[in-house]
């Protein structure tokens, strides 16, 4: 009887274990499905890496964050947003070397505007969309 008794005992411990570990895996699932899709984290939350979003942004929105600071009212020299002349000037040594100049910086103009996580694409677009190109 006695013997029984910790047979019984011994198997329904067995099924108990087995048991939560089912709801580990469960949880587990759950978990994964309960995730949000997408983690966004910027600059140095990414371990001190500039990640790019997943969608390029239109030049627009590039110069609005970025740019329009000091191009919107021509601070320290920069080409004034719009400003034809301006622009023509600066683009008259090709889009190439301007692009350049606007990705390592120039003078004022910090690098990339100070949009560490831009790709070379964004800078394009926003100068672009600056000097209505
Ligand atoms: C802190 C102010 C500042 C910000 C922010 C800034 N710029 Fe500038 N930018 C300047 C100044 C000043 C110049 C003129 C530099 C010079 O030629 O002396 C300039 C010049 C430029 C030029 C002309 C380069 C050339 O070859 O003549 C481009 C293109 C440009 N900026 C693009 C951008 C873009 C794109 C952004 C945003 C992503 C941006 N800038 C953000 C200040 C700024």
């Amino acid at each position: 009887m006695k013997q029984l008794k910790a047979l019984i005992l011994a198997a329904a411990t067995l099924l108990m274990a087995q048991a939560h570990a089912v709801t580990d895996a469960q949880n587990d699932k759950i978990a994964e499905r309960i995730k949000p899709v997408g983690t966004v984290c910027i600059g140095a939350e990414c371990g001190g890496a500039a990640v790019a979003p997943a969608e390029p942004r239109s030049g627009e929105e590039v110069y609005k964050t970025a740019c329009t600071a000091c191009h919107s009212m021509g601070v320290l020299g920069a080409p004034k947003t719009f400003d034809k002349g301006a622009w023509d000037e600066r683009l008259a040594k090709g889009m190439d070397a301007t692009l350049k100049n606007a990705l390592n910086g120039i003078n004022a103009m910090p690098a990339k505007g100070n949009c560490m996580n831009c790709s070379d694409d964004e800078i394009l677009a926003a100068i672009k969309y600056m000097s209505g190109r």
